[in-house]
């Protein structure tokens, strides 16, 4: 594969010729694959594979939302994801800016390929314009982590979501409680149950990195069972100074050493609020890897994020969470008591040291074969 897919120039569209398809395609179906931010190519690895192991032809069209090759190559490389069919290149911007350049530039990719399906993922600007795009052209839309809500509607996740959901042709769910809220918004024909396909990359990727920790530990200065893993980057903390600060401040005061994962948003927030982070119980580190960072979790006392897919990811790991949020999607990781919400920087100190959670059994994000589902029901319709 390409070494730099994630570095196309901003509004030049490259594209990644795959060499031709050795096997015939199941019924000539094509699914087309939108993402373009770090947690879609998560989602797009289990579906690629589930795609190619049915025979169906599958085309991913990569936004270039995110471009940094920590944020972006990686997990094509480490997830054995092919390459990219299309690059857009489009960038970062403000959301109306980068929701309509990829909106724009989807029409002639779409047109070029004609694909039975388009797929979309989650909840980010890549996801809403790519949905809109494809209703737009009449192409069926299915959308993947269909379901989820904040009830925040000031974060723009939330946006994206529930107009993605509205505009969806299949709203594929990853969860009970998903199906409910979109059986509360009249779109309860046109869902389905499939489960969570971030499973289903979380436990082959656990099973496979298993005993790679000691060097990464050793490298950031921190011992097994002895540290927090903490990441911040949503706009709700990171474009807020005053929040930064308390959250920096939480940190440094914890009673191990926080392996803080600087995702390029909080690096460039921080600098423009002058918050500095490093000090105290802090360790600044770059954005890891997939597989490192599923090492570093499950080799961690806990986790402190403002990621979603991280409150889960730690759930499935059993290590205790603690979400510097007002809300949560994943409300099963808070009923189970593996989750804690926190508002202030107290709140997040007695989170962090709170006794272990209850054990637990229970499954809320199914079972690891999520992705065959989501292909399956595509083929079916
Ligand atoms: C986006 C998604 C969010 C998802 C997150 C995962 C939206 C609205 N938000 O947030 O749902 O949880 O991705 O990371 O789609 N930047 C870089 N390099 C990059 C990418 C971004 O430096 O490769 C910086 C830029 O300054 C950019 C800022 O990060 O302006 C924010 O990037 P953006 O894509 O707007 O949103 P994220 O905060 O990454």
């Amino acid at each position: 594969m390409r070494s730099r897919l994630g570095a196309a120039p901003s509004g030049t569209a490259v594209r990644h010729r795959r060499p031709a398809a050795g096997a015939p395609t199941l019924a000539g179906v094509k699914i087309l694959s939108v993402v373009g931010a770090r947690p879609q190519f998560v989602k797009l690895a289990p579906i690629a594979h589930a795609a190619a192991a049915a025979g169906v032809e599958h085309v991913i069209v990569h936004t270039g939302q995110h471009y940094d090759p920590m944020l972006s190559d990686v997990f094509f490389t480490d997830l054995g994801i092919p390459a990219p069919d299309v690059h857009l290149g489009v960038g970062s911007g403000s959301h109306g800016v980068q929701t309509g350049a990829i909106l724009a530039a989807l029409d002639a990719v779409l047109d070029e390929h004609a694909p039975d399906w388009v797929l979309v993922y989650g909840d980010t600007n890549s996801t809403l314009a790519a949905a809109v795009a494809a209703v737009k052209l009449h192409v069926p839309v299915a959308h993947l982590e269909a379901g989820l809500r904040s009830f925040n509607r000031a974060m723009p996740e939330e946006h994206n979501r529930v107009l993605t959901d509205h505009a969806a042709d299949l709203c594929l769910a990853p969860t009970q409680v998903a199906m409910e809220h979109l059986a509360r918004e009249g779109l309860a024909e046109r869902s389905v149950l499939v489960g969570d396909v971030m499973t289903d990359v979380l436990f082959a990727t656990r099973d496979a990195a298993a005993g790679d920790v000691s060097s990464l530990l050793a490298g950031a200065g921190v011992t097994e069972g002895e540290f927090y893993v903490a990441t911040v980057h949503r706009a709700e903390n990171t474009d807020d100074g005053a929040r930064l600060r308390w959250i920096a401040a939480a940190l440094e005061s914890l009673d191990r050493p926080v392996l803080l994962l600087a995702h390029p948003r909080l690096v460039a927030k921080s600098a423009e609020a002058g918050v500095t982070w490093g000090g105290g119980s802090v360790r600044l580190h770059a954005p890891l890897a997939y597989p490192q960072l599923v090492a570093a979790v499950s080799a961690s006392a806990g986790v402190v994020t403002d990621s979603g897919g991280l409150q889960k990811e730690a759930f499935l790991l059993r290590v205790p969470c603690t979400t510097v949020r007002t809300e949560t999607e994943w409300v099963e990781t808070v009923e189970l008591g593996w989750n804690v919400l926190a508002q202030d920087a107290d709140a997040v100190r007695a989170a962090v040291m709170r006794p272990r959670p209850p054990s637990t059994d229970a499954t809320p994000y199914g079972d690891g074969e999520a992705a065959a589902r989501v292909v399956a029901e595509l083929l079916a319709r």
